[in-house]
């Protein structure tokens, strides 16, 4: 959908901002670009609407070189949040949003209706903030207004340098997820400028990281903290790059165990030769209707008197996640629970447990498969166990 070739920009004054670029950023793709100050993030992103041209190679958009394209028409196509996201300040809110409606030619109506529409997407009660100013905002509440205002002529590609630079980092935590949830609904292509390698690898689906005017790494947030490609990035995304790469990784139902199941209302004796059987310590206990109920120990079932229901011995125990869910919510689970794993469950469907060392296992392979160019599934289990 945009493609980089070989593009280069040197200003006038002899800087060479980028050199070299070529990347692609697929149809609904979310990439961010990465780096520190100076590296050439906001050349890069002003060169897609031509605001910038670049001094070599060539962007092409939708397959069609944009060099080609009337700048106007181009840029319709285009959303824009820019660094200091440049409301106007003496039109209000609900004005600014409907900026760029009003100047493709919507009539007024149609433009504030659908602004009112952009400004409640973004969480803006538009009655209350669409007449206000931009000064009798909030950074944050700002910064929604410059999203509303890119998204308001349902452009296909969004462009956003630093979109929640301005905001302390609890509000952009949220507004960070916001926009996430955003864009599964409308799933534009993005490309986002960013200096924090935290944001960069919670929004981006791929990552290009900068540096001096260079690209040093395009992958996805899981690859780059998993294998960075030079020692740079390596500097670049920090010692901790371990835990960084919980938040990206999945829990997948592969990386499961399988402990015996006991049910709530059957014969502690029933159960306890099950585990014995087994050899297992525990048991999961679950519900009549198969909803995680806690936990069971061997010790306690091999005591259970003649008439004792599992439910009697059982433990409640509340650590769970769905399947799918980062790693790091896994284990945040445990820890917040002081459990030894924790329970993972497809919407009521209990189906196995995440243990520390599953949890270990699973964080390898997906830097194993990363570094085979795999998918995650097919790394085998014993390459993990030998390392
Ligand atoms: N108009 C300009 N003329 C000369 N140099 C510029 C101009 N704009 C940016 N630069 C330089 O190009 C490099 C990249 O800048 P920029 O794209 O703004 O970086 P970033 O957004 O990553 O901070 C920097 O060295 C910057 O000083
Ligand atoms: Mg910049």
């Amino acid at each position: 959908m945009i493609r980089f070739e070989q593009v280069g920009k040197v200003y006038p004054d002899g800087t060479t901002a980028v050199d070299g670029l070529s990347f692609e950023v697929a149809e609904g793709e979310l990439v961010t670009l990465v780096g520190p100050s100076g590296c050439g993030k906001t050349t890069t992103m002003m060169m897609v609407n031509r605001l910038i041209e670049p001094t070599s190679g060539r962007i092409l958009v939708d397959g069609e070189d944009i060099a080609a394209v009337d700048p106007v028409k181009l840029r319709r196509r285009m959303g824009y949040v820019i660094q200091q996201v440049g409301l106007f300040p003496h039109r209000t809110v609900l004005d600014n949003t409907a900026t760029v409606p009003a100047l493709v030619g919507w009539k007024r109506a149609r433009a504030r209706e659908r602004a009112a529409e952009l400004l409640d997407l973004v969480g803006l009660d538009p009655k209350t903030y669409g007449p206000r100013y931009p000064a009798q905002l909030s950074g944050g509440q700002r910064q929604r207004v410059g999203v509303a205002r890119a998204l308001a002529a349902d452009p296909p590609v969004l462009l956003m340098d630093e979109p929640f630079g301005a905001v302390d980092p609890v509000v952009r935590e949220r507004l960070q997820n916001e926009f996430l949830g955003l864009q599964e609904r409308v799933r534009k292509t993005v490309l986002m400028v960013t200096h924090d390698i935290e944001e960069a690898v919670r929004m981006g689906d791929r990552i290009a990281v900068y540096g001096e005017g260079r690209i040093e790494q395009f992958d996805t947030p899981a690859a780059v903290l998993g294998t960075p490609a030079t020692p740079y990035v390596a500097r670049f995304v920090g010692s901790d790059r371990g835990l960084k790469r919980l938040s990206v990784t999945a829990v997948e139902p592969k990386d499961l165990e399988e402990p015996p199941v006991a049910r709530l209302e059957e014969p502690a004796r029933e159960a306890a030769a099950r585990l014995r059987t087994s050899g297992a310590r525990w048991a999961v206990v679950l519900n009549a209707s198969g909803e995680l109920h806690g936990w069971v120990s061997a010790d306690a079932l091999r005591r259970a008197r003649e008439r004792d229901a599992v439910g009697a011995l059982a433990r409640r125990m509340d650590a769970w996640v769905p399947v799918g869910a980062p790693l790091k919510q896994a284990f945040s689970e445990m820890l917040q629970h002081d459990a030894g794993w924790v329970a993972v469950l497809d919407g009521a469907r209990f189906l196995g447990v995440l243990t520390p060392a599953k949890l270990h296992e699973a964080l390898r392979r997906s830097v194993d498969a990363d570094a085979q160019g795999v998918g995650r599934e097919e790394v085998d289990f014993d390459s993990v166990s030998d390392a």
